[in-house]
């Protein structure tokens, strides 16, 4: 795998610092530009605002840090884009706060990158795409599983902003011919979650339809992310990022019986496989699950 110099924004929140150290690990190079600073030896930080676009276009045509001085050569180029920084989901900001943040910040962001000719960028979009997260009531899901080429139509403003990124990400593909991928992300899991959350998830199965059952292990959301750095020319696509299991012990028989009796199932499904369906990353990108939540946590 080449070894890529990443401009990382977001890298200091709950998904972002998983995603930046399995990178680290990976032997790539990354500068995090958030609004705080990522407390990790090998990461750069550059204090920056999304929202800003002439932050951003300074940020990405910056030294990572003081050892790139001693190269003399100026300032290198970033070799792609991964954009993380967002507010992530309802009822932290206001509605139309939530939406100013992530639309312009991912304009911004995109904006920059292609004009500053950096030919790989990956957004965070989000499975509340889906609409079914934080939507008005219970709803169902037009069919399952959730694939990508779901007509998305959520009816929330973090679900909202996430889908007007999509667009944005398309539109600058179409006129640059570079690479821009984004992940819906499901609903991210750190390590330590397992045993913290999950036990109460299978309790109580209800609290979970909203997500419809779905997990990413924070770890495996960096393997996505580094799959997506290696695989060239795709132009605009859209991945489910998540796990190859659903983040239930019910088998899916049950699940759909008791959760989404009246929607449509469009094909054959594992006795566990992930209603968010992640078939498009394992087919498309190689994904390997590392991190099934069975490792973590034992549960008859
Ligand atoms: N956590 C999840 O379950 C989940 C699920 C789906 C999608 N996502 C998406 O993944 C991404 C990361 O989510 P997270 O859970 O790590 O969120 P988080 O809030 O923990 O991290 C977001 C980071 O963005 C930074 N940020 C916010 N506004 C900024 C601005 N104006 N300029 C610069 N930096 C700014 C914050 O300081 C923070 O470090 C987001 O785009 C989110 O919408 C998350």
């Amino acid at each position: 795998m080449s070894k890529k110099r990443i401009f990382f924004t977001g890298g200091t929140g709950k998904a972002g610092k998983h995603v930046v150290n399995y990178l680290i690990e990976q032997g790539h190079k990354v500068m995090n530009v958030d609004l705080t600073p990522l407390d990790h030896p090998k990461v750069d930080n550059l204090i920056a605002d999304i929202t800003d676009s002439g932050q951003m276009f300074n940020a990405m045509s910056s030294y990572t840090g003081l050892d790139e001085l001693e190269l003399g050569n100026g300032v290198p180029k970033f070799d792609a884009v991964v954009h993380f920084a967002a507010v992530p989901r309802i009822l932290i900001k206001p509605d139309n706060e939530t939406f100013r943040v992530n639309t312009f910040g991912t304009y911004n962001v995109i904006e920059a990158a292609v004009k500053l000719g950096i030919k790989k960028i990956i957004i965070a979009s989000s499975e509340t795409t889906y609409g079914i997260c934080f939507s008005d009531g219970k709803t169902d899901p037009k069919v399952l599983p959730l694939e990508e080429d779901y007509d998305v139509n959520p009816m929330d403003s973090y679900g909202l902003s996430k889908v007007v990124n999509e667009k944005t990400a398309q539109s600058f593909q179409r006129r640059s011919g570079f690479d821009i991928y984004a992940l819906r992300i499901g609903n991210v899991i750190e390590p330590h979650e397992y045993t913290e959350l999950f036990p109460y998830y299978f309790k109580n199965p209800e609290v979970r339809r909203r997500n419809a059952f779905c997990y990413i292990d924070a770890r495996d959301l960096g393997q996505i992310v580094d799959l997506c750095l290696e695989k060239d020319g795709l132009g605009y696509e859209v991945f489910n990022a998540g796990n190859d299991h659903n983040g239930a012990v019910l088998p899916n028989k049950e699940l759909i019986e008791r959760f989404f009796p009246n929607v449509p199932i469009s094909r054959e499904l594992e006795e566990h496989e992930a209603l968010f369906s992640n078939r498009k990353i394992r087919e498309v990108l190689g994904f390997k699950e590392q991190h099934n939540w069975r490792n973590y946590l034992k549960w008859d």
